[in-house]
C-alpha cells in the first residue's frame, strides 16, 4: 500500500507544531499596543548603527563574509585568543540550535532550571531530545537557582546543562560557585548571557571558558543594544569546542547588514552606557512605583523586565494581562506554577510607557 506523507516525518517531528509568536504579531499588527511583552529594547538603533545598516544595504547584492572581523572584534572584547573562539548565528536563538545539534542525539537530555526562556525546550524537542526541568526554589519573595537539583537531575544521558544568568524571567543571578560546580561535572555547560549587559561585563562568566573547555556562553545584541530585529548573536568557547559547532553552522547565516551593524554597535560603547543606564533607572522607578501595592511580590531584576507574582494579593495573572491589554499594553504571563496563578512579566517600555504600565496597575489593584 501507498505510504501516507506522515508515514515518512521523523518520529519525533510528529507531534511539534511551529512555534507562533503570536503576542509579537499581534504588536505588529496593531502599532498602536505598546509592546511592554518581548524583552525588547525601546530605544531605537543609534544613528552610528543607522549609518551602518544604510551603508550595507546599499551592497545587500553581495554575499556576506564569515564575519571574521566581527569575530575577531569580540574574541578581543572578551579576551579570548580570536575569531576561532567565536560563533555567530541569526541571534542566540540560532546559535542554541547549532550547540544542540552538536551535542544531541534522539532520546538525550538536557537540563534546564525554570521558568526560563523558552527556546532550549523548542530546539531540544526538534532533536528528539528530552527537556528535563529543575524548577527554580520560591522562598521568602525570592526565586533561587538550584544547582543542587540541577546536578541531581544529571543521567548518563544528559548531554547539555543550560543556565541564563540573569534568568529569564527571574532577573536574578546564579552564584559563581554554582557554575563552577555545574562546570565540573564535565558537560557541556551553556551559560545564556543574553541580558549581562544590564548589569556589565564584569558579572560574565567567559573567564571560565578558559578553565573548562565545556563552558560555553552565548550573548545576544537584542537587549541591551537593540538590535532584536537584526537577529545577531554569538557564543564564546573554547576553540576547538566553538570550532566543531561551527562545523554545524549554515553558512553565510548571518547577512551582511546585520553583521557590520553589530560590530558598530559593538563598539558604540556610549550607545550601550546609555541604554542600560536609561533601562536600569526606568526599572528602578517601576519597582519603587508598585512596591506599595500589598501582596504583590516583585522580583529584584538585573535585566530588562521584571517579573510580579500576584497570586498572593488574591489576583489572577491572566486578569491583569487582559485588563493591561484593555488598555493597549501587552505583558507576558505564565502558567500556575508554585501554588500561584498570579504570574505576569513586563519589559521597560518608554518612559511614557511604563508611566501608563504603572497607573494600570495601580488601577487594576484598586479595583
Ligand atoms: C534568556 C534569553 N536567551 C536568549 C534569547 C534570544 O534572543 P535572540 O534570539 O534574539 O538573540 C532571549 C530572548 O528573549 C532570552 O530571554
Amino acid at each position: 500500500m501507498k505510504k501516507q506523507i506522515s508515514d515518512y516525518l521523523v518520529p519525533y517531528i510528529k507531534p511539534l507544531t511551529m512555534y507562533v509568536s503570536g503576542h509579537i504579531d499581534l504588536a505588529w499588527k496593531k502599532p498602536s499596543l505598546k509592546r511592554m511583552m518581548s524583552n525588547e529594547n525601546p530605544l531605537p538603533p543609534s544613528k552610528k548603527v543607522l549609518k551602518t545598516v544604510m551603508k550595507y544595504a546599499s551592497m545587500a547584492n553581495r554575499y556576506p563574509d564569515q564575519g571574521i572581523t566581527v569575530r575577531t572584534k569580540i574574541a578581543k572584547m572578551n579576551k579570548l585568543h580570536g575569531a576561532e573562539n567565536v560563533v555567530l548565528g541569526n541571534g542566540s536563538s540560532e546559535i542554541y540550535d547549532m550547540i544542540f545539534r552538536t551535542f544531541l542525539e534522539p532520546g538525550d537530555e538536557v537540563i534546564q532550571q525554570t521558568p526560563c526562556f523558552g527556546i532550549y525546550k523548542l530546539r531540544c524537542e526538534v532533536l528528539g531530545g528530552k527537556i528535563i526541568s529543575v524548577p527554580m526554589i520560591y522562598r521568602d519573595k525570592k526565586l533561587l537557582y538550584d544547582a543542587e537539583g540541577i546536578i541531581n537531575a544529571i543521567t548518563p544521558k544528559t548531554k547539555i546543562i543550560v543556565v541564563a544568568n540573569p534568568n529569564n524571567p527571574t532577573g536574578n543571578f546564579m552564584e559563581t560557585a554554582d557554575f563552577i560546580r555545574l562546570a565540573k561535572t564535565g558537560i557541556p555547560l551553556c551559560i545564556d548571557e543574553a541580558y549581562i549587559e544590564y548589569e556589565g561585563f564584569k558579572k560574565s562568566h567567559t573567564k571560565l571558558i578558559r578553565k573548562y573547555k565545556n563552558v560555553i556562553v552565548t550573548r545576544t545584541l537584542s537587549k541591551a543594544y537593540g538590535l532584536a530585529g537584526l537577529r545577531f548573536g554569538y557564543l564564546l568557547g573554547d576553540r576547538e569546542v566553538a570550532m566543531k559547532i561551527a562545523a554545524t553552522l549554515l553558512p553565510w547565516n548571518v547577512g551582511t547588514i546585520s553583521m557590520w551593524a553589530a560590530l558598530t554597535a559593538l563598539g558604540d560603547k556610549k550607545g550601550l552606557k546609555d541604554r542600560v543606564n536609561y533601562n536600569n533607572g526606568e526599572r528602578a522607578a517601576i519597582i519603587k512605583a508598585l512596591s506599595k501595592i500589598p501582596g504583590l511580590v516583585i522580583f529584584p531584576s538585573k535585566a530588562n523586565y521584571v517579573l510580579f507574582d500576584s497570586g498572593p494579593a488574591g489576583k489572577k495573572g491572566e486578569d491583569i494581562i487582559s485588563f493591561a491589554q484593555k488598555k493597549d499594553i501587552i505583558l507576558r504571563g505564565d502558567k500556575p506554577k508554585y501554588g500561584s496563578d498570579g504570574w505576569f512579566r513586563v519589559t521597560v517600555g518608554s518612559k511614557a510607557e511604563n508611566r501608563k504600565f504603572v497607573r494600570v496597575i495601580k488601577e487594576f489593584f484598586s479595583k
